[in-house]
Formats: C-alpha cells, sequence, structure tokens
C-alpha cells in the first residue's frame, strides 16, 4: 500500500508518500518550516500544502508532537497552546476530504523502527527516544506499542528532561558534544533506574550524528541509532495512515446483576 506520511515537528512539516511494505520512501521528502505562532489554522494549511506538492488523492497518516489519544490533541509542549483538545482526525481529514489517522511523533517513530529498523524482530522493553526539538518517547513491550509515553518529560535535577538534554539545547547553547553527551547520559541513566530497557534505540535529529555522541554514554542497556534516522517518522506516520481507522465501538449493556448466591 502506499500512503503519504506527514511528521509534524515543533521545528518543521515534513511529507513524502512511502511504501508501507518496504518502509521506503517513494518520493523524495519536501519539508516547510512549521509556521509560528504553530496555531491549529496555520499548521493545517501547511500540512495541506504538503500534501497538494505532490498530488497526493490517497491515504495519509501523521506524527504530531504531543499525546494524541484517540484523534483528541491532549498535550502541547512544542506546538501552540491552542491545539489541547482539539480533535485533530477529524480537523485534517475535513481539510484534505478524506480519513485521516494522527498519532503521537515518536510513538510514529518508533513504529517505523521496530518494523524495518534497528528494533525489528526485538522482544522485551524497547524504548525509542527521539533527540530533536523535544525528546519523545515510544515504549514497546514484546513489540507491542504502549502509546502517548511522554519520558521526554521526566524531571532531571528540578528541570524538564527536554529543556536539558534535547537536540534543539545543544544547538541553541552551542554546548559541545561532549557535554551534551554527559546531558544525554544523565537522561538515559534516569529512564534505566526506572524502566530498564533491553534495548533504547535513539531517532530524531541527533541520529544523523550518532557517532559523536553515542560512544561516550555509559549506561549498561544497549543503545543503538535508528537505521532510518529522521525519516522514521514519516515513514511511521504512514505506517499509522495504513490501518483501517475502526468505527467507534458500541458500548456493552451493563451485565444483569446475578440473583441466587453466589
Ligand atoms: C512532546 C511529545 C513529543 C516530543 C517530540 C515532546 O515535547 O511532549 O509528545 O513526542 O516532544 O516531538
Amino acid at each position: 500500500m502506499q500512503v503519504l506520511g506527514l511528521d509534524i515537528g515543533g521545528t518543521g512539516i515534513k511529507g513524502a508518500p512511502v511504501d508501507t511494505q518496504t518502509g521506503e520512501l517513494i518520493g523524495e521528502r519536501f519539508r516547510i518550516l512549521t509556521p509560528q505562532p504553530s496555531t491549529p489554522e496555520a499548521v493545517l494549511t501547511t500540512a495541506t500544502e504538503i500534501v497538494r506538492h505532490f498530488d497526493w488523492q490517497g491515504a495519509v497518516g501523521c506524527g504530531f508532537p504531543s499525546v494524541v489519544q484517540n484523534g483528541i490533541v491532549r498535550t502541547a509542549a512544542n506546538i501552540d497552546q491552542s491545539w489541547i483538545d482539539i480533535n485533530i482526525n477529524q480537523r485534517l481529514g475535513q481539510q484534505l476530504a478524506r480519513s485521516v489517522r494522527v498519532i503521537n511523533d515518536a510513538d510514529a517513530a518508533g513504529l517505523a523502527e521496530m518494523r524495518f529498523g534497528a528494533g525489528k524482530g526485538h522482544q522485551g522493553v524497547v524504548l525509542l527516544v527521539t533527540l530533536g526539538t523535544g525528546i519523545g518517547t515510544a515504549l514497546f513491550a514484546n513489540g507491542q506499542l504502549v502509546s502517548n509515553t511522554e519520558l521526554g518529560h521526566l524531571e532531571i535535577r528540578g528541570k524538564d528532561a527536554e529543556d536539558r538534554a534535547a537536540d534543539s539545547v545543544r544547538l541553541r547553547k552551542e554546548l559541545s558534544w561532549d557535554k551534551w553527551a554527559k546531558r544525554v547520559d544523565e537522561y538515559l541513566h534516569t529512564i534505566q533506574r526506572l524502566l530498564w530497557p533491553d534495548l533504547i534505540i535513539i531517532g530524531g535529529g541527533a541520529s544523523k550524528e550518532a557517532d559523536k555522541f553515542l560512544p561516550k554514554l555509559t549506561v549498561k542497556c544497549q543503545v543503538v541509532p535508528a537505521q532510518l534516522l529522521n525519516q522514521a517518522g514519516i515513514v511511521g506516520a504512514a505506517l499509522a495512515g495504513a490501518v483501517d481507522i475502526p468505527p467507534p465501538t458500541p458500548k456493552k449493556p451493563a451485565p444483569k446483576p446475578r440473583s441466587g448466591k453466589a
């Protein structure tokens, strides 16, 4: 199946058509900077421009940098606050005149890495950590995604972890690889202490330069770079869009109270 994957991030909005059987991009990736302020209207207009760029009439899946619960945006760390409580499935769907499935961006990247990349075939507990504008996480137990984990917001030295160790902080503060690696290491030690994943996959913008900081890490968990690098978000978004959107499940009638002795 061919699905257009849209990866909406705090810094850029990217898209490309993807072959969901192979995980390969079947067109060149197209990227536009995330409009600022990143209000729903502005972001939806930019996302639509990307779909138009490919003249794409088929299915679309999307990753979004927030907790997305059944299509509803619940948090807004790196995107305008006015997104909170918006049904993004519905809004993007209306805009594109088709049904669209939106999931958390790190979850999308995780799905792609588990299917086609560094997590392929891995059982046990796998955590994908995206180091980009923020820190996103995707947790897998025996290949099954536990959606919407927000372990990028663990508190470290009284601060939100992503405000210390995201790749955007390295760039903004012009931290050396050494200094930044220490911050990432401290973050991963916290993860290790709480979760003990069997495998940690590092994705996001920083994964392109993994050789500059991965060798400096001291955690005992196995840490590897994402294999799909920064494209994992697009590929995973396409995977999310390839799944039929299930109709709402009717509520089961409450069980009748039992009569007689138990
Ligand atoms: C958000 C996450 C998101 C991550 C990466 C964090 O600030 O809370 O939902 O996955 O950034 O974009």
